[in-house]
């Protein structure tokens, strides 16, 4: 018996609506709305916006003035491609829940609500429970950083600690994403914006070492977040800026993760998300020192493809959840959709 095909809405028409409009197409999951805040895109039909050669039939509505009442029974899940805050999100998420509608959203707070922003998540909780449907993050840290390190520590039967490190290149998602990380700032203005007020980046990545753990069982005690600018003693090109930084530039952030544990396990995270030098390939590795002693890295060639594919392949599991967060650690192992 086949399953029936999701039919989705995308709140957030930018650059990552665009990959999930297109795999839906490509797979005959039905567009049934698609949002935006004001601006030239409204009105738009989404084949056009997105250089399809033909229009589809989905018209992006203006989010402020849009009737959601009218989905109710007419789509299964909204896909949330907008903002990495939770507490940007959280319209966004009223408004699809009460219409009935499950949520994946793809921001980076998203994955671990409860440990990037303890304030808002009860109330996601509550409202996905009240309008029983389910809540989930995804994207590229699915597969590649959380069930990547629960699967490693899977064959262990003893555990003493965790540890990730990774390189993701900042050129990848364009420019606005890039300036969010520091790229270009002085180490000055790196310190200012971003480590002696919290920056955009600060509550997320904390949470990748506290999902892995609380996915395997710990119950963690104390998580430690400290970022960083990352800068190199050699001048580097940056094609995105069209020129060159010199020594000493911000050329990224880094930011250390660390979690303890009421069993006394430990993980930590040592990420940087920065320029690349010649040669270097965007990974992700994850060591776990047990019985036995474990490595695994992940390569990932075209990141914008690899998230927004993740966050796809994972609708049908948050629509098939149960009423409230899900957090990725709950649904079991990512599976393709190259059958679908
Ligand atoms: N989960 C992950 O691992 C992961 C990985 C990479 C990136 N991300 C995140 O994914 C998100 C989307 O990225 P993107 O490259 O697609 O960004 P983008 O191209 O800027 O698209 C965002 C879209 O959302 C719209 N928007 C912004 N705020 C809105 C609001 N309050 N109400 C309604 N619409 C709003 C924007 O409208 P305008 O046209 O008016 O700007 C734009 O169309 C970002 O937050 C990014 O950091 C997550």
């Amino acid at each position: 018996m086949s399953t029936p095909k999701p039919r989705l809405v995308i709140y957030g028409t930018g650059q990552f609506g665009g990959y999930i409009t297109r795999f839906a197409l490509d797979k005959g999951w039905p567009i049934v709305a698609a949002f935006n805040r004001a601006g030239p895109k409204i009105g738009q039909d989404l084949g056009r916006l997105y250089k399809l050669g033909r229009d589809i039939g989905v018209v992006v509505q203006d989010c402020e003035t849009a009737d959601f009442s009218a989905l109710r029974g007419q789509a299964d899940i909204g896909v949330v491609v907008m903002s990495d805050q939770l507490t940007t999100n959280f319209g966004a998420y009223e408004r699809l829940m009460k219409a009935g509608l499950n949520v994946i959203c793809h921001g980076g707070e998203s994955y671990f609500p409860f440990g990037s922003n303890p304030a808002i998540a009860p109330k996601i909780d509550e409202l996905a429970k009240a309008n029983q449907v389910s809540f989930s993050g995804g994207g590229i840290w699915d597969m590649s950083r959380i069930w990547a390190g629960i699967l490693v520590a899977g064959p262990c039967t003893e555990l003493r600690s965790l540890r990730q490190t990774s390189i993701t290149d900042a050129q990848r998602n364009g420019l606005a994403q890039m300036l969010s990380i520091g790229v270009g700032e002085t180490v000055e203005e790196f310190t200012a914006k971003r480590v002696a007020k919290a920056g955009p980046t600060n509550s997320m990545y904390k949470t990748i070492p506290q999902q892995v753990l609380v996915g395997l069982g710990y119950t963690p005690t104390a998580v430690r977040e400290k970022l960083e600018p990352v800068v190199f003693d050699q001048p580097i090109w940056c094609a995105l800026l069209d020129k060159e930084l010199t020594a000493g530039t911000s050329v990224g952030t880094r930011i250390i993760a660390e979690v303890d544990t009421a069993e006394g396990v430990t993980a930590s995270a040592h990420i940087e998300l920065r320029l690349f030098r010649e040669g270097e390939v965007e990974h992700m590795r994850w060591e776990v020192d047990g019985m036995p002693h474990t490595r695994i890295r992940i390569e990932r060639d075209d990141s914008s493809h690899f998230t927004c594919s993740s966050l796809f392949n994972r609708i049908p599991d948050v629509i098939a959840a149960p009423p409230g967060i899900q957090e990725l650690y709950k649904l079991g192992p990512m599976r393709h959709t190259a059958l679908a």
